[in-house]
């Protein structure tokens, strides 16, 4: 089954045709982050408005480096939530009167979800139940895989996203937008002992966790060697920041494979492509004997390809829309009715 997968829910306008949820035919991108940078951050408007101007070509330029007309498309998929809601309703739009055009089904898949299945891309050996650390922008959850459509969310940041952080963080420290990989990058050769920054105490809920105090105290402390003159060491700070974010992660995520016995564990979301976190997620999973999945790099960010992968197995489980599907800001993981 092939289906054609359109993903718009934040910078990146994408159009994906993935064979059978594991096999990329092709995976075309049109990123909007350099017009977004000058201005620190994506400004919505600006995004819905260039969707709109690249999903058509990038539709059809998807169809012709898979060599493939549009009637020999089995199905489309959509992001159709959760994400700026401008910007996802384009996609949704598209993908309606696509699959309208076509008569051939629409399939909505959350942007989470379909971060988890990029690991389905990624191994092709990979099936549920597993664990999964999902990492992103505006996401950072440990979710039960128990199958392709349903899981359960353990525990989730109470505050703000680890991605969040990292811009933020990276923003005040001069990097340009998105400032994760730039802070990663500068974090090599770092001490990560150097600055004692906090790491959240588990609460009520073992595997939630809260970021914002770690982003407040990193700023502190920052914008207090300004204040003072001092000059500080930004390798060390990125590594020393890196090690907390990663750590908070990282112990909740070894708890909740101790607690649920699951012996694969997988990584999903842009953040997932962070050095220390990958590092240190592969020595934790090695010595509980779990055996773990990173996607690579590619596959970590924003794209169409893990929309469709996600897609098929929604077809599989009869989750399609008809022509009233609507976009949504925010939406549960845990697939309540549309
Ligand atoms: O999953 P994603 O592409 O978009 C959302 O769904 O949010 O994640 C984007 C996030 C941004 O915050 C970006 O700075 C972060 O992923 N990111 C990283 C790295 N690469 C991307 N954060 C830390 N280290 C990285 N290497
Ligand atoms: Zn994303």
């Amino acid at each position: 089954m092939r289906i054609l997968a359109v993903e718009s829910s934040c910078d990146e306008t994408a159009v994906a045709i993935v064979e059978d949820g594991r096999r990329v035919l092709t995976d075309c991108i049109a990123s909007q982050v350099d017009l977004h940078r000058i201005y620190g951050g994506v400004v919505p408007e600006i995004a819905s408005r260039k969707h709109i101007e690249a999903i058509y070509k990038l539709a059809d330029q998807a169809l012709s480096e898979a060599n493939m007309t549009r009637g020999d498309i089995d199905a489309v998929a959509v992001t159709y939530a959760p994400g700026l809601i401008g910007a996802v309703l384009v996609g949704v739009n598209f993908a309606k009167a696509l699959a309208l055009a076509l008569n051939k089904p629409l399939i909505p898949v959350h942007h989470i979800r379909g971060h988890i299945a990029a690991n389905y891309l990624a191994f092709d050996e990979l099936k549920p139940p597993f664990l999964c650390l999902v990492v992103s922008g505006g996401h950072t959850m440990i979710v039960d895989v128990q199958d392709y459509t349903k899981m359960e969310i353990l525990g989730t940041t109470l505050d703000d996203a680890a991605g969040e952080c990292f811009d933020k963080v990276a923003r005040v420290l001069g990097m340009p937008y998105p400032g994760g990989a730039a802070l990663d990058k500068a974090s090599q050769g770092g001490d990560d002992g150097k600055y004692t920054l906090p790491r959240s105490k588990p609460g009520s809920n073992p595997y939630d966790m809260s970021f914002s105090g770690l982003k407040t105290a990193a700023l502190n402390l920052i914008h207090h060697a300004e204040q003072v003159g001092e000059k500080l060491d930004i390798e060390s700070l990125c590594a020393s920041f890196s090690a907390a974010v990663s750590d908070t992660l990282v112990s909740r995520l070894v708890q909740a494979l101790k607690q649920t016995g699951h012996k694969k564990l997988a990584v999903a979301g842009g953040v997932a492509a962070n050095s220390r976190i990958r590092a240190d997620v592969l020595a934790a999973a090695k010595e509980l004997d779990v055996q773990t999945y990173m996607p690579p790099l590619s596959l970590c960010g924003d794209n169409a390809a893990m929309i469709g992968a996600q897609g098929y197995y929604e077809y599989l489980a009869g989750h399609t829309a008809d022509m009233s599907l609507n976009a949504y800001a925010t939406k549960s993981i845990l697939g309540e009715q549309l």
